[in-house]
């Protein structure tokens, strides 16, 4: 509660989180990440960002893909229900405050720190066919800091694999307060259990594996994506009972199915009353009709630029004014002003 606002009533709890626009969305970011935010809206005062100059990071070289997804990303997020009236949407780099923030934290921030992020490695590992030698790619959760503290987020939603991340700026946090006095807040993870959705060929649902359902996907484009499924690899013949234990559209089943379709799927696999090629045509319906209303809501919002022009602009405006206020009092903090 604020001291000098006595009627202020308590604020909400601040949630600030981004995602890199680096293609079109598909499942598994609805179930990893939309999906939540969907319900953190509702519950927090969130800021949700697309995080274009992370996506410069490891797309440097070719930024066209930054570019071309950051309003389709945005128009996927307003179909699925993001609300901008709930939440504050924007992008992160209309907002030149997380630039400025970048800069003075670099001052402070040991390069050692960076470099022992462990996704750093991991990542210019992963990606070897680029050159991720760069100072922005080594600055990457530092960057990560400053969207974060520029408006004064509380919790942090990430997955496991993010959580040094906010680690790290906690560490920078509180090595700017320790120097020029309680400035910024120390944000905290905030953990979400998310299922990991494997694609058609049993890996993980990436863009990179090129095994996606897109939430813009067509019907006929999921009926085949589907079909071509590769179910319990056990299960040869028709009449072999199967094991939806291990069936990656079991876990759609799990995912967008009633619970009384989830337990007749269970028992008819098992008995092998149910051949896959039955049930991946029935899963291609549930996900085709769970698909349909988003893409009416974004065939329609795609027919209004303006629409969407506005709630960037907005959202942008509302970001700004906090982002300023922070930038007042670090400045001041360090001694400019
Ligand atoms: N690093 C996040 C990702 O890989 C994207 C991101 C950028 C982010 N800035 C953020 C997430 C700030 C949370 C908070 O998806």
């Amino acid at each position: 509660m604020m001291v000098r606002q006595a009627h202020h009533v308590p604020q909400k709890t601040r949630v600030v989180s981004g995602m890199r626009p680096t293609g079109k969305l598909h499942l598994g970011h609805y179930h990893g990440v939309l999906r939540n935010w969907l319900k953190l809206q509702e519950e927090y005062d969130c800021f949700f960002f697309v995080a274009d100059f992370h996506g410069l990071t490891t797309e440097y070289a070719d930024p066209s893909v930054v570019r071309d997804s950051t309003h389709e990303i945005l128009l996927d997020w307003l179909s699925v229900g993001l609300d901008p009236a709930k939440a504050v949407l924007f992008v992160q780099s209309h907002i030149k405050e997380h630039a400025e923030l970048h800069l003075l934290l670099s001052m402070l921030t040991p390069v050692g720190w960076l470099e022992r992020v462990p996704s750093y490695k991991e990542m210019q590992q992963e990606l070897s066919n680029r050159d991720l030698s760069t100072y922005g790619f080594l600055g990457y959760p530092l960057l990560q800091t400053a969207d974060i503290v520029l408006y004064n987020g509380q919790k942090v939603p990430v997955g496991a694999d993010q959580v040094p991340h906010i680690e790290l700026s906690r560490e920078i946090v509180r090595r700017f307060n320790h120097l020029y006095g309680k400035t910024l807040i120390e944000p905290q993870p905030l953990l979400t259990e998310t299922p990991k959705l494997l694609g058609p060929d049993r890996r993980k649902m990436s863009k990179s594996y090129n095994n996606c359902l897109y939430l813009s996907d067509p019907p006929e484009v999921i009926v085949q994506k589907v079909r071509s499924a590769i179910t319990d690899p056990a299960r040869i013949r028709r009449d072999d009972p199967g094991n939806p234990a291990i069936c990656l559209i079991f876990d759609y089943h799990k995912l967008h199915s009633d619970p009384s379709e989830v337990t007749r799927v269970d028992r008819d696999c098992r008995n092998a009353s149910l051949g896959c090629v039955e049930d991946k045509k029935k899963i291609a319906e549930i996900l085709n009709a769970f698909l349909e209303p988003i893409q009416k809501k974004r065939s329609e919002l795609s027919k209004n630029r303006d629409y969407l022009d506005e709630v960037i602009l907005k959202g942008g405006q509302k970001a700004l004014e906090v982002a300023s206020q922070t930038m007042t009092k670090v400045k001041k903090a360090m001694g400019f002003q």
